[in-house]
């Protein structure tokens, strides 16, 4: 009877929205969300009331979205499959989540979305959806009607008065794209050969390395409990840092990436990413561990780092598991304290420095080349040595006897 729909304002959602109405002769409920993907989001509002629309919610959710899943994300220093910042993935808990309390605000028993019966944005919306409101219908349209080609999309529109310009909404760019404040993606069409390189042009937030400064800049990073709170020495809410990061990765050059990735469903699939501020994140946040955390607690959050990235790329932030794993990370980093000073180059983010006032565990007196004056005794390492030695020794003299 009611339905929220994730709407965007372009032809896809435009056409869901008309869809929806006439499909299932149901009010809808159109959510938009600015999660920073630097568009406009008022014609949203009065596309959605051409559609008679009544309820209409467009959400400034930057701070919360930075805040509550991009730094809990990167406390973990989480990359999928060894190169994805998951920027489309840590997005769509928060749409999941929204969808559900808009459905619960306005009595809907509904949601439904625009992603594909192929991808992996259906997963993780209503995996999201169910954990959060068990009895909730799902709508994916994609998956249902038969408007499976452009043309007949476009058909539709045209019939139903829905204005085609909207599908130059993403000025006209061929491919499928997904941003927010942590990325921008692309997919489709000239990316389906994966051998063939990107475009030049297809690339929107940073320059080429070989077009970007010729000298360096410094950048200084401080660091509270492991997030970012300060650049340069100026205190910035959340989504501030990483607006301010993406601007100086971008004309840096920095965080391109191109990758053939595998999808949960089981195919694989080519995407080119910018990532220009989380590029700069992961490394700084990995050279202020390197001085605050423990040997083996560093090392246990790499052992589990594979295993949260897969969760978050599947969608499952709203599982137990997610939550068990984030409050392990959310306590190895109460000591992530200090700041670090990089460097950015020509598509490089080079560490130059990284100190803590309050929690560095690096000691020089022990670590020194110089005279120690006795705070290590080197004769302790040879005893070391040996026992690690014993389990190989025996086993080399059998394998000596048996010859
Ligand atoms: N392949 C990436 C991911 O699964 C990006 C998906 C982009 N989504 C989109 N609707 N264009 O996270
Ligand atoms: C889609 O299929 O809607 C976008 C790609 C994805 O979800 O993986």
């Amino acid at each position: 009877k009611k339905v929220v729909l994730a709407y965007s304002g372009g032809l896809d959602t435009s056409v869901i929205l008309k869809w929806l109405q006439d499909t299932y002769q149901c009010e809808v409920v159109t959510f938009t969300a600015d999660l920073g993907q630097g568009e406009e989001l008022e014609p949203a509002r009065e596309k959605a009331k051409k559609f008679g629309v009544k309820e209409i919610y467009i959400d400034d959710l930057r701070e919360e979205f930075v805040r509550d899943f991009v730094f809990p994300m990167f406390r973990a220093n989480t990359v999928y499959e060894g190169e994805y910042l998951l920027g489309t993935s840590i997005a769509r808990p928060l749409i999941a989540k929204r969808l559900i309390d808009i459905a619960n605000e306005t009595g809907a028993d509904a949601i439904s979305h625009g992603a594909t019966g192929k991808g992996n944005d259906q997963v993780r919306f209503e995996l999201g959806a169910y954990a959060l409101k068990p009895g909730v219908k799902v709508i994916a349209p994609w998956r249902e009607w038969d408007l499976l080609s452009r043309e007949k999309l476009l058909a539709y529109a045209e019939q139903h008065g829905i204005p085609v310009e909207m599908k130059h909404k993403q000025g006209g760019s061929p491919y499928s794209m997904d941003a927010n404040l942590l990325h921008i993606s692309y997919e489709g069409r000239h990316l389906e050969n994966p051998a063939a390189e990107a475009e030049e042009d297809m690339w929107r937030w940073t320059v080429s390395p070989e077009k970007a400064p010729d000298a360096a800049e410094y950048l200084d990073v401080e660091y509270e409990r492991g997030d970012i709170v300060a650049l340069n020495g100026k205190r910035l809410k959340a989504h501030e840092v990483l607006a301010e990061l993406n601007r100086l990765g971008g004309k840096h050059g920095i965080g391109r990436l191109d990758l053939v990735e595998n999808r949960y469903v089981g195919m694989k699939s080519r995407g080119c990413y910018e990532t220009p501020g989380g590029t700069i994140m992961l490394k700084a946040h990995r050279a202020i561990e390197s001085i605050t955390l423990d040997r083996e607690v560093a090392h246990l959050k790499d052992d589990l780092m594979p295993r949260y990235a897969s969760l978050i790329y599947n969608g499952y932030w709203w599982s137990p598991e997610r939550i068990a794993v984030q409050t392990l990370i959310d306590h190895t980093q109460l000591n992530v304290n200090g700041w670090v000073r990089l460097k950015l180059y020509k598509g490089n983010v080079i560490v130059v420095g990284r100190d803590s006032k309050t929690d560095s565990l690096f000691d020089s007196t022990i670590a020194t080349f110089e005279d120690d004056a006795g705070a290590y005794d080197q004769k302790d390492a040879g005893g070391f040595i040996k026992l690690n030695a014993l389990r190989m020794r025996i086993a080399a003299n059998l394998h000596n006897k048996k010859k």
